[in-house]
């Protein structure tokens, strides 16, 4: 099969909606990540989908809706699920419902709730739209890499795989959608996003967040969502996150550089724009101002995904605070490094140790 990038034309959608109907996986963008698309009441779609991906089937999918009347012939909607749609529909958020009969199990895992979204991005909502029934979508990378925010992402995963993957340039927030788990109390965030806890406590002040958001879980805890128990948005690289004050960052840095020069290793360093001249200049690269870290979240899987093909092995990274998109930026950080963050405070570089 050969996989082709296909422009967002009124004719290439009608292509994309027929194919969805035919029981067919393609490629379609989304304002937060690229999603690898099936028919969500076609369960032998949603089994292709599984497949191709590589994920494991017990981790469920999110349906993805193009008007909210949909998501009532596939949910029970409370009056507090109707008051969050109303105020974030459509956008970066995924709502955990108690899911009714017309969604498969394959969807869900076996779950009694269901994960939906209506997408802000209009091309999205047009390919649902036109295909006439809910979209299953989960991330389009293969199981485990970092989520996909161009077409090319999408074409580097699954060329072959899929027959279609529609263009819809760069995806906006370029991280996944917040998941809000409104099935039970108290309502829980089990995934960060681009809508933001402070923003939900606006509706709902008590609002929880999983425990799990920033360490692993071990064999004692029990996983809220099924996705939070793999390995997740790691790139081929080793991601080495470095906390403390800035001259210890840019000392720790300045080693690890020397060291790389003489084993001829390749380093890299995500760092802030206020911070860019504490760093060697073939190895730093900008990620936008502290103050503007929409930026940050919107490139990063895209440099992960860079790096990985300059064959960097070693990427260090500044942290961020948990505040606004912080939090979510953090949680994916913090998983492709494997829960590992250096505070340059008190480590030195480890061949400094000596
Ligand atoms: O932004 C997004 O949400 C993207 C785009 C394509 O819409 N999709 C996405 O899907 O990130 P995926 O499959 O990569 O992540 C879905 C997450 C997983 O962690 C999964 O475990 C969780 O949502 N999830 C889905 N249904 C669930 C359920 N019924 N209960 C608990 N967690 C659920
Ligand atoms: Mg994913």
């Amino acid at each position: 099969m050969n996989t082709q990038i296909l422009l967002p034309t009124k004719e290439n959608i009608e292509i994309a909606a027929r194919e969805l109907n035919s029981g067919e996986v393609i490629g379609i963008p989304t304002e937060t990540v690229y999603g690898l698309a099936a028919n969500a009441l076609n369960p032998n779609a949603i089994r292709k989908i599984y497949s191709i991906k590589g994920r494991p089937n017990n981790n469920p999918l999110i349906v993805h809706v193009s008007c909210v009347e949909e998501v009532y012939e596939l949910a029970y909607v409370s009056s507090d699920a109707q008051k969050i749609i109303d105020y974030f529909w459509p956008g970066p958020l995924t709502i955990l419902l108690k899911k009714k009969n017309i969604i498969p199990h394959s969807v869900t895992a076996g779950l009694d709730t269901v994960a939906i979204r209506l997408p802000a991005h209009p091309i999205t909502r047009s390919i649902i739209a036109q295909a006439h029934c809910p979209l299953a979508a989960p991330s389009a990378n293969i199981s485990g890499k970092p989520s996909p925010t161009e077409a090319l992402h999408v074409f580097d995963d699954f060329n072959g795989k899929i027959p279609y993957i529609i263009d819809g340039g760069s995806c906006k927030i370029g991280l996944e959608s917040t998941v809000l788990d409104l099935s039970k109390v108290p309502y829980t965030i089990l995934r960060p996003g681009g809508v933001t806890l402070e923003s939900i406590q606006k509706i709902f002040p008590s609002v929880e967040l999983s425990q799990h958001l920033f360490k692993p879980i071990t064999e004692n805890s029990v996983a809220e969502s099924p996705g939070m128990l793999y390995k997740h948005y790691a790139p081929e690289a080793e991601v080495v996150l470095l906390d403390g004050q800035i001259e210890n960052i840019a000392l720790y840095i300045r080693e690890a550089y020397f060291c790389s020069q003489k084993t001829n290793k390749k380093i890299k360093i995500l760092c802030f724009e206020e911070h860019y001249d504490y760093f060697p200049k073939d190895i730093r690269i900008n990620i936008g101002s502290y103050h503007h870290r929409e930026k940050f979240a919107e490139r990063l899987f895209r440099l992960l995904r860079a790096l990985d093909k300059m064959h960097v092995d070693t990427i260090y990274s500044e942290v961020t605070s948990l505040d606004g998109i912080g939090m979510a930026i953090m949680n994916r950080l913090i998983r492709a490094a494997s829960f590992r963050i250096v505070n340059t405070d008190i480590e030195k570089y480890p061949q400094s140790n000596e």
